[in-house]
């Protein structure tokens, strides 16, 4: 199952079966955590994660849930 949260004003939060593998511009790495934060409002440093910019820029959004089993 996985689960997509969009948090009120902040990131994804996607629930599922860790390991993650995690491809950006073509460099691959695995991310061990269950659940991962990526990013929404288009501000972190450390895309795609979410590293907490979203509250500095005053990023507003509404929240959602998407699951699939
Ligand atoms: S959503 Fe948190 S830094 Fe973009």
């Amino acid at each position: 199952m996985v689960k997509i949260k969009a948090l009120k004003n902040g990131p994804y939060l996607v629930e599922g079966k860790g390991p993650w593998k995690v491809v950006s511009d073509g460099e691959e790495k695995t991310v061990e955590q269950a659940t991962i934060a990526l990013c929404r409002c288009g501000h972190s440093k450390n895309k795609p994660f979410c590293d907490g910019s979203h509250k500095t820029v005053g990023f507003e959004a509404e929240e959602h849930e998407l699951t699939s089993e």
